[in-house]
Parts: C-alpha cells; structure tokens; sequence
C-alpha cells in the first residue's frame, strides 16, 4: 500500500486531506519497487507506432522548448545531446501489460476515475517546463533524482509561440527533490516544474475527469446513436411570424424545455454516462477476433481451465440496477449479477469459477470475448 512509506498517513486521511486539496509529499512509499522497464525499453516503445510519445527538449531559462512526437527511430536517440530533453510515453501499463499490477496498488480511486501510466525518462536538465495540469497525479520517483518545484497561486499566462502550455512566469511557493520510491501527489490546478537532477524515471500516474462539455457532447452522440436525436420541436400552436429572423421568447423556452427534457429521465441518463465512462479518453479500443465462440465452446473452455485474459485496452464500468449491474466495455452494455461485474473488473485476469456462471452470465462473457475484450487462454 502506498501510504505506508516514511509517513504513517492511512488511506483515508489521504482521501480526507489532500485528495483534490492540496499536493502531499510521501517519502518511501514504494521502497524497493523494482520497475519491470528501463529507459531503454521506453525508448523501443517509443518507436512503436501504436505508443503515443513525446521528446522535450529545452529549458525553462532560455525558453526554447522543442517538441517532437513519436513514432521514433533510434537515429532520433542517437542525436540528442546528454542534457535538457525528456521522452514521454503515455498508456505505458497497456502496453506493458504487468505493470496493470502497480496501477492496482491506486486501486482505492474509483477505476473510471483513473487514466493511465504515463513514464517520464529524463537526460539530466530534462524537463517539460513549468505548467498546469486539469487532473491529479500521482508522480512516483522511479529512478534518479527530480527536483520538483510547485505554486499553488501563480500567473495562468502561457509563453507565447511555444509548441507547449508552459508557464511564462513561475514563482516557487515549495520544492522537494524526489528520490526512488518517493511520491508526490499533486491536485489539479497546481503549477508544477520538474527537473531532472540526473538521468532517470517518473511514472505518473494520472486521473481523468470528465468536464460538463465531454459529458453534454458525449450526450448528444449517444441520442443521435441509441434515440435517433431524441424528441423533435414542435409547435401547433404556430402564430404568424410578426418580425423577421425573430426566434420568439416562447419558442426559446420550448427549446429550453425540450433539452432538459431529454436529461431529466435519470435511470437513462446513468445508462449514457457509465457508457461513456467505458471509453472515456481512450486512445484505442479492441477489435473482435476472427475467431468467435459459441456459450457451449466458452463454458467448454473454462471447464478445461482456460483463463480469461482482459485486454489491456478494455475499460469496464459497471452501476446496479435492480437487476444486478449493468456493464459497459467500450460503450456496450451488458447485464449481468454484481458479482460478476466486481469479478471482472477486480483484476485483468478473473478467475471464473464455470458451476456459479448461469444462463445470462455465459451469453454474457461470450459477448465479452467475441468483442475482444477478453481473450480466453486455453489452459496448458
Ligand atoms: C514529467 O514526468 O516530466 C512530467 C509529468 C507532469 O508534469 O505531469
Ligand atoms: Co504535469
């Protein structure tokens, strides 16, 4: 557990204190972690064309940040200096699918409420500049030292014709220097500057939130989708137009009325909004294999004691019904019993047990797997 490093703060007294409040240092939270990827394995990731990366280079005293976006090659390594850049992967723990077991230990934040594992390798001077991010981070020291410098109160201006959101100004309110196994958590909304001491790694692990716009635009896809556009105005009631171009005061408050009519029918409404969490900020989503199965095969296979495997692209969100839960990967929704939604959202890789499975719950893993959301690894 994370919390259980130098400071003796719980996991509630995090949640109570600091969680979108204010930054919090914790010194040795992961003593002895021993991350499963080094800066060269960050770098051959970087060259894959399905990884999202980044190189920084520059520095906050001559304000000269340059960006460049993967895929890279290794002539792209080959030229950069020994000081002053960064490479930045982001969905670090889907493609390296064992390190979903250090996202787990963040497992007391909701699962929709998280984002990704994105790896920060840093030359020494590396840095992204000073700037603002919209969700908290837990920024885990994994190797080297980073000096980390923040400011709760600052100027938002941004450095004009920079390719980045770096801060024009920046006034330090605290700094620390971040060695291995140390965490600094920080909220939204506070100014941070990182600069790498010397070579290393931060793993960052980052939330996401939806704002009122992702929610309300994700809400009109889905009623053009599921209810063709919703209800259209009308008006029987016509009068004749007296001035022209005019939208009348009363047709206005229809058209009001009409919007929120369509977002007061609250059951629907979690039916959208948990569907939307399912793909919310997803780069990718898994494609459905070319083999399918039927019930009889999957039950079949689970028999045997093949294993279901998530894919490390599937997002599963789940709310209860009064039937059980309803749960969504990738925007689809299925039903099934609270059980086996936490089953299947607990760990990448449930263990179903084939004698509790009924009816619904086989039609409903079938789907699972002919989606390619979970892949079934027939035992050895
Ligand atoms: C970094 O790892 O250098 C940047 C992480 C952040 O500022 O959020
Ligand atoms: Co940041």
């Amino acid at each position: 557990m994370i919390f259980q490093g130098e400071s003796s703060l719980t996991t509630e007294a995090f949640l109570n204190r600091y969680w979108q409040k204010k930054p919090c240092l914790i010194r040795q939270a992961m003593t002895g972690f021993e991350p499963d990827l080094d800066g060269d394995d960050l770098a051959g990731l970087a060259c894959d064309e399905m990884a999202d990366s980044r190189l920084i280079s520059g520095n906050h005293a001559s304000g000269d940040w340059k960006v460049s976006y993967g895929p890279f090659s290794e002539s792209d390594f080959a030229r950069l200096g020994e000081k002053d850049w960064t490479l930045l992967v982001q969905d670090v723990e889907k493609h390296y699918a064992p390190l979903q077991d250090l996202m787990q230990q963040f497992n007391f934040i909701p699962d929709w409420r998280l984002d990704d594992l994105m790896i920060s390798y840093a030359a020494t001077g590396g840095s992204v500049g000073p700037h603002v991010d919209q969700y908290d981070v837990f920024l885990l020291q994994v190797e080297g030292k980073r000096r980390w410098q923040i400011a709760r109160s600052f100027d938002p201006s941004l450095l004009e014709d920079c390719p980045l959101n770096v801060l024009e100004h920046f006034e330090v309110e605290q700094e620390w220097v971040l060695e291995p196994g140390d965490i600094l958590y920080l909220p939204p909304n506070v100014a941070h500057f990182g600069i790498a001491l010397e070579p290393g790694m931060t793993w960052s692990i980052g939330s996401r939130a939806p704002s009122a716009a992702d929610l309300l635009q994700g809400y009109g896809e889905w009623l053009v989708r599921e209810h063709e556009g919703g209800e259209r105005y009308s008006d029987p009631g016509l009068r004749i137009a007296e001035r022209a171009g005019e939208v009348s005061l009363g047709a206005l408050k229809d058209l009001r009325d009409l919007m929120r009519s369509q977002i007061t029918d609250s059951h629907d409404i979690d039916e959208y909004l948990t569907a939307f969490l399912s793909r919310f900020r997803l780069a990718r989503e898994p494609m459905a294999p070319d083999v399918q199965v039927s019930c009889e095969e999957l039950i079949v296979s689970l028999e045997q004691g093949a294993q279901l495997i998530r894919h490390p692209w599937t997002r599963l969100s789940w709310y209860e019904t009064p039937q059980g839960a309803r749960l969504f990967a990738a925007g689809q929704g299925l039903d099934c019993d609270i059980r086996l939604a936490v089953l299947l959202c607990d760990t990448p890789q449930p263990l179903i047990e084939p004698a509790s499975l009924d009816q619904r719950s086989i039609a409903m893993l079938t789907q699972l797997v002919n989606n390619g959301h979970f892949a079934l690894l027939p035992a050895s």
